[in-house]
């Protein structure tokens, strides 16, 4: 049985205040949760804070990108090894903002898995469509390229120690949420897709939903079969929410 998995991406959201409050309350809450695992992906000047207070809680954190490389001239770049000194366990690649603002490809987002992992981070690989992709039918040839490049690269056993976040670009922060039963569908091609290489593996892959979560529809979207929790942007910010959503998993 695997057990689900809720994270907050806050992108570019927080100030310190405001994060001591939500952390306060999100610790608080969790603290009655024993059944989910739960975790949060701040803005990288808040990892050590997020370090400092939730060090000895139930809760994870991590960071919302990672770097490809160990080292060197990349000015404003952050590596994944920094990411180990401030106690990360989870690093969110290939989020479609990151896909589609800064324009990191399949390849790119390919070696932030990778450099991840060497790290000993857990990335949580966010695949998904668009509308567009949707709507001519490509759904499943956009997530399959999206995972393929990473087994090629890394090894299907290298989907052990990853999340997967199936986040379809459309339903991200426009209040529309795919359907259970089409979210489930996707899930189900990328578990199955999975086994073909190896099917212990697909079997223990956790692979979340992420696009709009709130808790009117957490229940039933972790209900399917293939959705083992969620990747939570705004409903993450409002820590009564959160705690509903990680609630739903639990
Ligand atoms: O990574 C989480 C995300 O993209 C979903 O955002 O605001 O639709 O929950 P939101």
């Amino acid at each position: 049985m695997r057990r689900k998995f809720v994270a907050g991406n806050w992108k570019m959201h927080g100030s310190m205040v405001e994060n001591a409050a939500l952390l306060n309350a999100v610790i608080a809450g969790m603290s009655q949760l024993n059944n989910v695992d739960c975790a949060v992906c701040v803005p990288y000047p808040y990892l050590a804070q997020a370090q400092n207070m939730l060090t000895g809680s139930n809760i994870m954190w991590g960071a919302q990108d990672v770097h490809q490389l160990e080292k060197g001239a990349y000015t404003g770049e952050v590596s994944a090894e920094m990411l180990k000194d401030f106690g990360c366990r989870y690093a969110i690649v290939g989020h479609s903002e990151r896909r589609a603002i800064y324009g990191e490809s399949n390849l790119i987002v390919a070696g932030k898995f990778a450099a991840a992992q060497n790290a000993k981070l857990v990335p949580i690989l966010c695949v998904g469509e668009t509308l567009d992709d949707r709507e001519a039918g490509h759904t499943e040839s956009v997530v399959a390229a999206q995972l393929d490049i990473v087994i090629e690269m890394c090894g299907v056993h290298a989907l052990r120690n990853c999340v997967l976040a199936y986040e379809p670009v459309w339903a991200i922060g426009t209040g529309k949420t795919a359907s259970p039963e089409q979210a489930q569908a996707v899930h189900a091609f990328i578990r199955n897709r999975v086994a073909g290489h190896d099917a212990s593996v697909a079997e223990r892959l956790i692979i979340q939903y992420g696009g709009s979560v709130k808790p009117s529809n957490a229940v039933e979207l972790f209900s399917m079969p293939d959705i083992d929790g969620g990747l939570i942007g705004g409903a993450a910010l409002v820590a009564e929410d959160f705690l509903a959503i990680c609630r739903a998993g639990n």
